[in-house]
């Protein structure tokens, strides 16, 4: 019923949700199995912020997902893995063997103590247990905080630390391309830092030998031992948590979104079904990582929701060689492809001998998502994976909508390169200058922002309201700012230009400048530093950090590298920046604020054009700066 088939239709169900919004989700959100109806679809307010979906509803999201697709869809495979060695043996799971390990895993769960409201930290490579362990914490209840697997210890003990996590539940160690990690050390080395820990659970997945803390560290086959295959789902509030990702803002410190489990399933379901034009017994293959949103959003949840079959892979695209995604797509026919563009970018850099190579005629839909499409990826992606007949949905949003916002519809929607198009059914995205007024003219520029609650909308963040508040609905009372800046055509379509704040995308991983600048001053010899993105052809924008050292420099490398090394130990090596350039000061203003502007300008090798610079405390500063840059 509420599948679109059309532009039409998508008109009718746009109009009806902005016009009767609980009639409208009420209707959608009645398609999936409840334990107890809800007695209030919408109650909300920006001001604290309190948005509550399906009040007094009782559900279990493993029950939408696995149990009610038993009798009908059984033996379907629910998820195909895809291992990083493509000689290795791939697993198709079905959805009773999915079902099953889900139970049993949630049985091992409880065998420890955990339960409803617990928050247990995942810390794995991408394989079958972790989309099971996701799943089995949804089973009870407990609230997972997925961290991915390339985070270094000191973020993963941060991360455990902020939510007060029980268990963590992590692998031997994992192999990604020809990259290898020892997972367990890591988490043996965050654990140390950590003081609510009681249980770790490991998957074998390497046969590494790790060292195993008695009473603490528990093997997961020997666990899977002892228990049944029956785990009844827990019922859930509609509002109580699912789920806790920490995703970078502007101030230093990493912060738990928190999403609950009646809006987040509907919103998830309903997203994946329409963007993609899922049909049954289609394969649908997303290549991000479940350690971020769009992994639990469209790898786990919203697949499973529709009965769908999900592809995962564990590698990258560029092992064995760049032809891996064809190859995935042609080995298992897949239907609908959704990767980011800077894959995309990365991957036509290596001509189009490899996407040639291998039979893509599967194919009927390709998305992406992460971060602004530049026009060539798009036509490049339109052309020589979609042979120029497969519509490119660009799907708009992030780890605090839950879901899908702005997209085309596979091919129901108009398209244009490099936008992401329409607001979905219920999302009422508007413009504001920065005084915050609206502009209501159909072609505009402005600061993006939403002024109604869609059903997968953040609650909180975790531990911490007012930050919530304070990040996302203060800017511009009465709307939920996104921090991204948007152009609207004539047409209503949005164009997304990026980021507003002081987050910059690299390579489709969001991360927070001030984050990046934390760990450079760990570094014994940094004074001060100025962290700003800049345009990068393949990543989209590349790091640029701006150091002053204290004390005699001898050799310039030696610091550098020790400042590589503060980043992949505070963070991991996804924050390595692109350029380090030791300078003697920075632009700062009479008040001593860092003018981030003429860093950006000056990174951009924009050296001419620095604007109004008459606040500057030391105009010859920034000379030196043009005078030192790489
Ligand atoms: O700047 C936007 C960009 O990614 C940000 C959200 O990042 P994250 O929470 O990590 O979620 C990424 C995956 C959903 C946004 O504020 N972004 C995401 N999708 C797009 C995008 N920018 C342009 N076009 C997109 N399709």
């Amino acid at each position: 019923m509420y599948r679109i088939r059309s532009f039409e239709e998508y008109q009718a169900q746009y109009r009806r949700s902005v016009a009767e919004p609980e009639a409208f989700w009420g209707d959608v959100a009645a398609s999936y199995l409840w334990k107890k109806p809800w007695h209030q679809v919408l109650e909300w307010n920006f001001r604290e912020p309190d948005v509550r979906w399906f009040t007094g509803g009782s559900l279990n999201i493993t029950e939408n997902c696995l149990d009610r697709h038993l009798e009908t869809r059984g033996d379907q495979t629910a998820l195909i893995w895809e291992p990083n060695e493509p000689g290795d043996q791939p697993e198709f799971i079905s959805y009773r063997e999915l079902h099953r390990r889900v139970c049993r895993y949630a049985n091992v769960l409880k065998q420890q103590g955990v339960g409803k409201g617990d928050r247990v930290c995942i810390y794995m490579p991408m394989i079958p247990d972790l989309a099971v362990a996701v799943l089995a914490c949804a089973r009870i209840g407990a609230i997972h905080s997925v961290v991915f697997a390339g985070f270094s210890a000191q973020s993963l003990a941060d991360r455990i630390n902020d939510a007060g996590a029980k268990a963590v539940l992590c692998s031997d160690g994992l192999c990604r391309g020809n990259k290898e990690i020892p997972v367990k050390a890591v988490v043996d080395e965050a654990l140390e830092h950590c003081s609510t820990v009681q249980y770790v659970i490991m998957s074998r997945r390497t046969y590494w030998p790790v060292a195993m803390k008695a009473g603490r560290d528990i093997l997961l086959d020997e666990a899977l031992n002892t228990v049944g295959d029956d785990c009844p789902a827990e019922a859930m509030d509609s509002e109580d948590l699912l789920f806790i990702l920490y995703t970078s803002g502007s101030t230093g410190k990493p912060k738990g979104v928190v999403h609950t489990c009646g809006g987040y399933m509907v919103y998830a379901g309903y997203t994946f079904q329409n963007v993609f034009q899922y049909e049954d017994g289609d394969v649908f293959f997303c290549t991000a990582d479940i350690g971020w949103i769009t992994g639990h959003s469209y790898i786990v949840y919203g697949p499973l929701l529709n009965g769908a079959t999900s592809v995962m892979f564990e590698g990258i695209p560029t092992h064995p060689d760049p032809g891996r995604f064809w190859q995935i797509i042609d080995k298992y026919r897949v239907n609908q492809f959704y990767t980011a563009p800077t894959a995309i970018r990365s991957l036509m850099t290596f001509g189009d001998e490899h996407v040639l190579s291998y039979n893509l005629h599967s194919l009927k839909l390709l998305g992406t998502v992460g971060e602004p499409i530049n026009e060539e990826a798009w036509h490049w992606y339109h052309t020589h994976v979609g042979k120029g007949r497969c519509p490119v949905v660009d799907t708009w949003w992030q780890t605090e909508t839950g879901g899908i916002l702005l997209s085309g519809l596979g091919g129901l929607s108009p398209m244009k390169p490099a936008h992401a198009g329409l607001p979905l059914p219920g999302v009422q995205p508007v413009l504001l200058s920065p005084e915050g007024t609206e502009l209501t003219e159909p072609e505009a520029e402005g600061l993006l922002c939403m002024k109604a609650p869609w059903p997968s909308i953040i609650r909180s963040t975790y531990g911490d309201h007012e930050r919530c508040r304070q990040t996302y609905f203060s800017a511009f009372p009465g709307y939920y700012f996104t921090g991204d800046g948007a152009k609207r055509d004539a047409d209503g379509m949005y164009r997304i230009i990026g980021r507003v704040d002081d987050v910059i995308n690299v390579s489709g991983h969001r991360l927070g400048t001030a984050e990046i600048e934390n760990a450079i001053n760990q570094h014994p010899s940094v004074a001060e530093s100025a962290v700003v993105g800049f345009p990068h052809p393949i990543k989209g924008q590349g790091i640029y950090a701006y150091v002053i050292t204290r004390g005699i420099i001898e050799n310039e490398e030696d610091i550098k590298s020790g400042i590589i090394e503060c980043i992949n130990s505070a963070i991991g090596k996804i924050a390595r920046p692109d350029k380090i350039q030791l300078v003697s000061g920075l632009p700062k203003t009479r008040s001593g604020k860092i003018m981030r502007r003429i860093l950006r300008k000056i990174a951009e090798g924009e050296t001419d054009n620095l604007g109004d610079t008459s606040t500057l405390l030391d105009p010859a500063v920034v000379d030196a700066l043009i005078a030192g840059r790489l």
